[in-house]
């Protein structure tokens, strides 16, 4: 994590300096300073780069003043109208322009507390999951290592650092997971990585194959039964809310640590995706360690149904009928549609066991709802009009969107099966619908909602914040739901 520091407005004699600019502002402050140091020359580079300080707009002057490597400056757009979403993605652009010097200097203006998001914007964007790299050259690596926030009121500004380094510590978790290729992390090494997190303060608990055997959950063991690595339910408890006794909040993630579609199984090209099939549950332990580092006041669950999906001699085949450890029984009739079937005893698992006032669940669980939303928004299926609001604005908030789709009857007709309670697919029209009807037929009633997470768990390049690959999608709109409306 980069470190970071925060000091009153000063030019600084090394580094990098970056400057977030509003569309129309004239030079003031430390801007007008460098700008006077510079001999104007940052105005006349400005001027001739036509930066006009608009929400993504970018410059790079180098070596502008003696010390500093390089100006960059970078657009808010209009200031008044800059949340703090987009004061991270300014932080994460100038720092993602600053890897060539150890120090970034970001003069951010704006309030204390919008200075102290830029700082996250850049931890979150230098981010890199390189435990795997042994021979990478020193002159090559990215150098920066310290971000210093220069704002006129740094106390207050650093004061808001530590909850907003809680959420970075918890996106680098949900990342380092999801970016683990899948001989590393089984059920069973994941399920271990979450026990760590009791040095936060959680309470975790892990249900093995015999206890979940014992239980009757048939839907989840059937999706496991073709793997060697044993299966886990991973229960993670936050208690944080000043009334002890009140009812938690629950969130359920799919952890497909590998998703060979089974017997169903995939075509060769891109399967290596399916590394990041556990992405719902890596998620929720992200959030979980997020909770607790900032000591929420709110009584919260995570669960993690945690399976690889194998074809083999053991493996379920099409046509198989399992019995869900709600009693209702399915028939399988494409071992690809697994995630449906962990989510189901999970879920079931989860509103008889906590009595939650509501539950969210994350999953990487269609390719459908790829091609309805594309990368920028996951899908949120719910049966509660509020929940599906607040979680909505959450995704405002953090950039991290949510397009609501439709539950009806007659989508969940197509899973009316000739042999059981249900079958596990209702073909290739609205996939993603029937998947979520699916899914809706193990939360017992309960306030609800569905998260398909399939489109943007995982980015193919890198934007204002995230650098390629794992996105911890969710811990930040989830984070941002529980503050807003749930803590005492
Ligand atoms: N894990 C996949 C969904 C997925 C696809 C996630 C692409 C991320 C990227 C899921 O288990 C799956 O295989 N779904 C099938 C369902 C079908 C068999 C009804 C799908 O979407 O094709
Ligand atoms: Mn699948
Ligand atoms: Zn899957």
């Amino acid at each position: 994590m980069l470190d970071v520091a925060f000091s009153k407005s000063a030019l600084p004699k090394t580094g990098i300096l970056a400057l977030l600019i509003g569309e129309g502002e004239k030079p003031e402050g430390l801007w007008a300073e460098a700008e006077k140091a510079s001999g104007g020359l940052i105005g006349r580079a400005l001027a001739a780069a036509n930066f006009k300080g608009k929400a993504g707009q970018s410059c790079t002057i180098l070596a502008p003043i003696a010390g500093v490597a390089r100006i960059v400056a970078v657009g808010l757009g209009k200031r008044d109208a800059t949340n703090t979403r987009g004061y991270e993605e300014a932080g994460g652009t100038a720092a993602a322009a600053s890897s060539t010097q150890e120090i970034l200097t970001l003069a951010t203006g704006g309030t204390a507390e919008q200075a102290a998001h830029a700082a996250l914007g850049a931890a979150l964007r230098v981010y890199r999951f390189d435990k795997y790299r042994t021979n990478e050259k020193p002159e090559d690596l990215p150098k920066l290592g310290r971000v210093v926030i220069a704002h006129d009121d740094h106390a207050k500004a650093k004061a808001a650092w530590p909850n907003l380094a809680a959420i970075a510590d918890g996106v680098f978790l949900t990342r380092d997971l999801v970016s683990e290729p899948a001989n590393v992390l089984s059920p069973v090494e994941f399920a271990k990585r979450c026990e760590e997190l009791k040095d936060l303060g959680l309470k975790v608990k892990v249900l093995g194959l015999k206890e979940m055997k014992k239980l009757g959950f048939g839907a989840l063991l059937g999706v496991a039964q073709g793997s060697a690595n044993e299966p886990r339910l991973v229960v993670i408890e936050w208690h944080g809310a000043t009334k002890k006794k009140s009812k938690p909040i629950a969130f359920v993630g799919k952890g497909v640590t590998f998703d060979t579609g089974g017997i169903s199984i995939k075509p060769a090209g891109g399967m290596e995706d399916m590394k990041w099939d556990m992405a719902g549950a890596g998620t929720v332990a992200g959030l979980m360690a997020v909770l607790a580092q900032r000591h929420a006041k709110v009584n919260a669950v995570g669960i993690l149904g945690l399976v690889e999906n194998m074809p083999s001699g053991t493996a379920m085949r099409p046509g198989d009928v399992v019995t869900s450890y709600s009693g209702q029984t399915v028939e399988v009739l494409n071992t690809d549609a697994e995630g449906r079937l962990v989510l189901a005893d999970a879920l079931w698992y989860c509103q008889e066991q906590f009595d939650p006032r509501f539950m969210v669940n994350l999953a990487t669980l269609t390719g459908a709802i790829i091609i309805a939303l594309g990368h920028d928004f996951a899908g949120m299926f719910s049966n509660d009009d509020t929940l599906a609001q607040q979680l909505a604005a959450a995704g405002d908030a953090t950039g991290e969107k949510l397009w609501r789709m439709p539950l009806a009857d007659s989508y969940d007709k197509m899973l009316k099966s000739d042999i059981a309670d249900m079958k596990n697919i209702g073909g290739r029209p609205g996939g993603s619908i029937t998947a979520a009807q699916f899914v809706q037929r193990f939360v017992n009633g309960r306030p609800w909602a569905h998260l398909d997470i399939a489109g943007t768990a995982w980015a193919s390049k890198d934007t204002a914040v995230t650098p390629k690959g794992a996105t911890a999608f969710g811990v930040r709109l989830l984070n941002q739901f529980v503050a807003t409306h749930f803590e005492d």
